[in-house]
């Protein structure tokens, strides 16, 4: 009776070593693990910077908002516009790419957006941007099913007709004299000229035409 009791205590104990023997394993293993180092501010779900948390047992991310703050891009309209949904810190390469757009506010509200694209596109590209392109555009990666970051891109769209008629408030500016008088229109000679010649001309073919009826 004695032995086997003694049995029993001689395998509680090797099992309890062996234990022992495996927690210290992982936790040497663990602190061997990338550190909060690798944490790139300002947004993002960044678990190459993750810390292995020994009480909890699990990875914290470096806690920073998956939502990135908004970057103004200015075009013109008619020219090409493009969006790059480029992520500063490192993420794996099999990622999910949606593209959504708010027309024409500038909006971080998730809600506002309608989805345009899903895809692997990190390229966003408008061939001849309108006005109606204005607005925010956000793209959200996915890596596992998971979501990573939110980029936002304010697309400010400049009509053609704002653009020329800044180009012709320079010209004014420049036909300007340096005393404030305008410079007279050189453009008026000409073509007042060109009427004179035109009506002496009617005149004589008129006077030869009644000179030819005798
Ligand atoms: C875009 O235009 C606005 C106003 O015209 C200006 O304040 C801003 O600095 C411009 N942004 C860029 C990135 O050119
Ligand atoms: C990211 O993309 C945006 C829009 O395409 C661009 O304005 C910005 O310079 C890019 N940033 C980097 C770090 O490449
Ligand atoms: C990103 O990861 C790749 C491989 O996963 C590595 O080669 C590269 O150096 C990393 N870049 C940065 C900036 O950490």
């Amino acid at each position: 009776m004695v032995f086997v009791f003694l049995l029993l205590r001689l395998s509680d104990h090797v099992y309890e070593q062996r234990l022992q023997t495996a927690a210290d394993n992982f936790i040497a293993a663990a602190s061997k693990l990338p550190r909060v180092s690798g944490c790139l501010p300002p947004c993002g779900f960044q678990s190459s910077g993750a810390e292995y948390n020994c009480i909890t047992c699990q990875y914290d991310s470096c806690e920073f908002p998956l939502d990135c703050p908004v970057e103004t891009i200015n075009v013109t309209e008619g020219s090409r516009s493009q969006i790059r949904c480029n992520e500063t810190f490192n993420i794996s390469e099999d990622v999910e790419v949606i593209w959504r757009f708010a027309e024409e506010i500038k909006t971080q509200q998730v809600d506002q957006f309608k989805e345009v694209t899903v895809g692997d596109d990190r390229l966003y590209s408008i061939p001849s941007t309108r006005l109606h392109h204005q607005g925010t555009y956000q793209c959200e990666l996915y890596s596992a099913e998971r979501s990573i970051v939110r980029l936002y891109f304010y697309l400010s769209v400049t009509p053609r007709v704002k653009v020329g008629r800044s180009q012709l408030q320079e010209l004014f500016d420049r036909s300007l004299l340096p005393r404030g008088r305008f410079v007279p229109e050189p453009a008026s000679a000409p073509s007042s000229a060109l009427t004179l010649l035109l009506l002496i001309c009617l005149t004589a073919s008129l006077l030869l035409f009644l000179l030819s009826l005798g």
